[in-house]
């Protein structure tokens, strides 16, 4: 496993640009991460107001510079708007592996923007990043999410459990 985020890792695909975050989406950053839609399968902490997401943009940038994790804003070539989010953390070095989080603001899905997404940063882990295995945790009944693992081959481990999260299912992608 091999990784180093600096200078940050642009990615490219034919309609998006993954690019680093930074304090000034901090305003699409707390639209995302507060929207209904977007985390209705998620439990996660959300913003109060836009220091807190100020907040969480700086721990992500610490996460970044310390290599623990990396964390893509998608962003569309053809409006510049943040669509959405993805990453990779909770790595574990002897095992090659990390764990993949993505979310797009309900406006850009269904139109395989973050299959597009997902195909790059798969690559990237398992090339670049020489990863063995990358894991998704989802809640049981995120169709959208599961049909997504499903078309980028990952598969399901029902013996696998999230700790402290019991509705989430695991799927995994081995190289
Ligand atoms: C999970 C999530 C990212 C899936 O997004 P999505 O837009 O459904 O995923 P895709 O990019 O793969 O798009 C697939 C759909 O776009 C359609 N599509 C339209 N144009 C397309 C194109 N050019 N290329 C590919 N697919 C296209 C596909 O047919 C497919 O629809 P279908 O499922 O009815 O067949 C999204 O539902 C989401 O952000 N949810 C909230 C956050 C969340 O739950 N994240 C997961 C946490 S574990």
């Amino acid at each position: 496993m091999n990784f180093n985020f600096t200078p940050f890792p642009v990615l490219e695909t034919e309609r998006l640009t993954l690019r680093e975050l930074n304090l000034t989406d901090a305003k699409a950053i707390f639209g995302l991460r507060t929207n209904k839609e977007v985390n209705e399968f998620i439990d996660r902490k959300r913003p109060n107001n836009l220091s807190e997401a100020r907040a969480f943009i700086d721990r992500i940038s610490t996460l970044t510079l310390n290599n623990e994790g990396i964390f893509w804003v998608i962003e569309s070539k053809s409006n510049h708007q943040l669509m959405g989010s993805i990453g990779l953390r909770n790595f574990e070095d002897e095992d090659d592996y990390a764990e993949i989080g993505y979310e797009l603001d309900p406006i850009y899905q269904q139109k395989g923007f973050m299959s597009e997404a997902f195909e790059e940063v798969l690559k990237f882990g398992f090339n670049q990043m020489e990863l063995k295995t990358i894991e998704a945790f989802t809640h049981k009944n995120n169709m959208d999410s599961i049909m997504l693992l499903e078309k980028q081959k990952f598969v399901f481990h029902p013996e696998i459990k999230d700790e402290g999260f019991e509705n989430n299912i695991s799927y995994r992608l081995t190289k």
